[in-house]
């Protein structure tokens, strides 16, 4: 049986993030944890991770999913909004987010962008049932980028089940 469409998008980013062993990574809006567990597995026993959601019941729910990773102290699960959370600056290999709009702010990304190591990379998930609306979510990403003095590495683009992703890499 194949895995649910949001499954299977996430999955996608996932295999983008270009994740390795060790990696420190920061999730912005992860919801239910689905990708949590993903990447867990691919930054391995070194590695760490740490989700931030403003939601408390999303919270709750991704930590229960990796609840042994948390055990472990592999995995972090916190009720933050991206623009109060407490992640000291220059301290992150990987930081992403899927469907959090807000990221294609400059105030939000500028933030993000200060928790990553100087060759850290940011990943921005955007998709709509209507692509017009993916693609101007990465265009204003981009631009935003552009504001900021930061560089976009690479915009990758797939589509899951007739509905387009788009995926903005940004670096520091
Ligand atoms: C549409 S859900 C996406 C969940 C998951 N990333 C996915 O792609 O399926 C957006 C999540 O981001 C969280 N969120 C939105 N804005 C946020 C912010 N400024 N700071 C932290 N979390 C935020 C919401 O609480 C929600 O859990």
């Amino acid at each position: 049986m194949r895995a649910p469409a949001s499954e299977r998008r996430l999955d996608w980013i996932v295999d983008h993030l270009d994740l390795r062993p060790g990696h420190h990574v920061v999730e912005i809006g992860g919801g239910h944890g689905i990708a949590a567990s993903r990447v867990l597995e691919r930054i391995g026993p070194e590695g760490r991770y740490l989700g931030i959601d403003r939601s408390e019941k999303m919270t709750a729910a991704a930590r229960s999913r990796n609840e042994a990773a948390v055990a472990e102290g592999r995995a972090r699960f916190e009720v933050a909004d991206l623009l109060g959370a407490r992640i000291p600056s220059a301290s992150q290999d990987r930081i992403f987010a899927a469907r959090v709009a807000t990221l294609a702010k400059p105030e939000a990304l500028a933030v993000a962008l200060g928790w990553l190591v100087a060759d850290g990379r940011l990943y921005l998930a955007f998709d709509h049932p209507d692509a017009a609306r993916t693609s101007d979510s990465a265009a204003d990403a981009v631009q935003a980028a552009g504001m900021l003095g930061a560089t976009v590495v690479d915009v990758r683009r797939t589509v899951i089940d007739g509905n387009e992703v788009a995926l903005v890499v940004v670096a520091p």
